[in-house]
């Protein structure tokens, strides 16, 4: 029989009752009933007791493949003993000081070791609060106001950067090629937005023109190269480097934001694209699951800090759990990591779409590393190259039905449309998705 979204819904919230009885109690408390609004999961949160390796354990006992792993930061899984052990090596010698300990230093060395471009490095709280420090000193080196950047590119709920990351096609975004920008929420003022640029992924006779318009104003181009906040977008190697040999020529700071496809290789995504950046953003995994952004660069432009030119300045930053966290996970990403993490990625993308061209499901898996977006179009066979494509080619309808009832079945992915794979995952887990998938998708589609 088909499935249903009210049939989804069904199972989904009879599943996870009691996480819908907290959602409720929360809301007396907190607004919406929880602070992670994003994990607002069809129409209630589910709430977590424990993770381990690649499970999380819900509060009615359920256990479910973790392939959302907060939005990819947990890229080793959940308690790994490489973290613990470090964690509580840190732990009784205290770990509030504003002095800086070796833990920071250990963690920049081994992240100015990895990433090409990355000679220094400073750290802060969240990758929100990096992208904003990262913007700040491309605006102080070069005395410039504007940032470009995409349409559907995230880079944190700032005023300055939470602008035309999740545009609406009902708010008036203007023509595919020369996008407005647009606040993504109420309290963000109008010259916030009057200061952004918003391009276009993919396109880059597009993006040029736009560019030029604004270059003596524009401090920077800040950037994705798989967008995934937004919508899991890949960037055509040539367009990054039509990108970059332009802002070069513009003088125009190039900021990669690797905040989440720093999982993709072990220098970043960066290392394969033949583009360096002015400066790269980091976040998620470098904290091994605790609160960290940072922001990595070189040359005359990172300098600016150095002579506190460009005050950048946290009681938290550089904090010593986070930074021995990070480490250990770092440690944990070997280069065989980041192998075994792609090819689970190409495995999936393989199989599932190889099944759907052939059984003729307009169903398909896109991204080039371990978070992967996945989509249920209107027509069969379609690829998701900007972010436009969301709103004109997706099937809304199947998107909601999958996430619940993947989450029914024991499997919890992003619920927007992105799965994150991770370390521990075995080719079993890996297997049980496919099948899962396979089987939601005959089940919404069958007559
Ligand atoms: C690319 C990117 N940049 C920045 C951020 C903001 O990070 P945080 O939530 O740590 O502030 C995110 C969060 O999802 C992200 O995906």
């Amino acid at each position: 029989m088909r499935l249903t979204y009210e049939q989804s819904l069904q199972n989904f919230s009879e599943t996870f009752h009691l996480s819908k009885d907290e959602t409720s109690r929360g809301n007396d408390y907190i607004p919406g009933g929880f602070s992670r609004r994003t994990f607002g999961y069809g129409p209630h949160a589910v709430f977590v007791k424990s993770g381990e390796g690649q499970y999380i354990h819900t509060i009615e006992g359920k256990k479910l493949l973790d392939l959302n792993n907060n939005f990819s930061t947990n890229v080793i899984g959940h308690n790994h003993p490489l973290i613990l052990k470090k964690i509580n090596e840190v732990i009784p010698d205290g770990f509030s000081f504003g002095n800086p300990t070796y833990h920071e230093l250990d963690l920049a060395k081994e992240l100015c070791h990895r990433i090409d471009s990355v000679e220094k490095i400073k750290f802060f709280c969240s990758a929100s609060e990096a992208c904003l420090a990262a913007v700040r000193i491309a605006r102080g080196y070069t005395g410039r106001k504007k940032i470009a950047k995409f349409e559907g590119g995230y880079h944190g709920f700032s005023d300055d950067l939470a602008i035309s990351a999740h545009p609406n096609p009902d708010s008036f975004p203007g023509p595919a090629s020369n996008p407005k920008s647009l606040p993504d929420s109420d309290g963000i003022p109008a010259f916030k937005t009057d200061h952004v640029v918003t391009l276009v992924q993919n396109n880059f006779v597009a993006c040029e023109k736009i560019i030029r318009a604004h270059a003596s104003d524009l401090a920077c181009i800040i950037m994705e190269l798989q967008s995934c906040a937004g919508g899991i977008v890949e960037l055509e190697k040539s367009f990054v480097h039509k990108l970059g040999t332009l802002a070069r020529e513009l003088d125009i700071v190039l900021i990669f934001d690797e905040t989440v496809t720093l999982r993709a290789a072990y220098g970043g995504l960066q290392s394969l694209y033949d583009t360096k950046p002015d400066l790269t953003v980091l976040g998620k995994m470098i904290g091994g699951g605790l609160p960290i952004g940072a922001v990595g660069g070189s040359g005359k432009i990172f300098d600016v800090l150095e002579t506190n030119q460009v005050m950048v300045s946290g009681t938290h930053h550089g904090h010593p759990l986070a930074a021995a966290a990070g480490s250990a996970c770092l440690e944990a990403m070997d280069h065989g990591a980041y192998d075994r993490l792609n090819s689970m990625a190409r495995r999936i993308k393989s199989e599932l779409n190889s099944w759907a061209l052939k059984e003729g499901y307009p169903f398909t898996v896109f991204g080039s590393f371990s978070v992967l977006g996945y989509a249920f179009t209107k027509e069969t066979n379609q690829q998701i190259t900007t972010h436009r494509d969301y709103w004109h080619k997706i099937d809304d309808k199947s998107m909601k039905i999958y996430a619940l009832e993947m989450a029914t079945r024991g499997y919890f992915p992003v619920h927007r449309g992105q799965i994150g794979l991770t370390l521990p995952m075995t080719d079993d887990d890996i297997s049980g998705y496919i099948d899962a998938t396979k089987d939601i998708i005959r089940c919404i589609y069958s007559a």
